[in-house]
């Protein structure tokens, strides 16, 4: 295949190259350095930019750049996302089964954030992938999670 003929050792513009593989530029570094203020301060960021220029995985190099001893990042990509949907794949990613309904499983992620943080000092960092796909009321949603100051900080 064109991998032999290029003398290539991996196929390039696959989904799975190894994030220390990947090519640096000083725009990855500057977007790993602002997404990495983001998370400490616990606000909101937004990455643009054209169909296949990187996006999510910058977002996939962000999750191994991160310190995993400071930071439970939680990833969901999914278009049709409902705000039970959202809870619940978070509350699944910290263990937790979720409970039925929204407004339980939204207390239930408060609960178990709170208790991350208490018992192992861990910031949360929620990444949605393909976000622009959301609905008024999903983004809402997310909005939200910042609106109501559930995350506390890491001193
Ligand atoms: N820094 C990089 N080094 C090497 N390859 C890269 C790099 N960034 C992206 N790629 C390659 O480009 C492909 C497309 O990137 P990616 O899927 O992250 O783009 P995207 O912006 O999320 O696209 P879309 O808008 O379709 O969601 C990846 O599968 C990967 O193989
Ligand atoms: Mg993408």
């Amino acid at each position: 295949m064109f991998e032999t003929f290029y003398d290539l050792i991996n196929t390039p513009f696959s989904r799975d190259i190894a994030t220390d593989q990947l090519y640096s530029s000083i725009m990855l570094e500057e977007t790993l350095g602002r997404l990495e203020y983001a998370a400490q301060r616990q606000l909101f960021a937004v990455i643009i930019g054209d169909c296949g220029t990187g996006k999510s995985t910058i977002i996939r190099k962000f999750k191994d750049y991160l310190d995993s001893s400071q930071f439970m990042v939680m990833y969901l990509a999914d278009s049709q996302l409902t705000p039970r949907h959202f809870y619940k794949g978070m509350l699944e990613q910290l263990g937790c089964e979720a409970e039925f309904y929204r407004g339980d499983a939204k207390r239930q992620l408060h609960r178990e954030i709170e208790i991350m943080h208490a018992m192992h000092n861990l910031q949360p960092v929620v990444i949605v992938d393909e976000a622009h796909l959301l609905d008024k009321e999903m983004l809402e949603e997310v909005r939200f999670l910042l609106n109501l100051k559930m995350m506390p900080r890491a001193q």
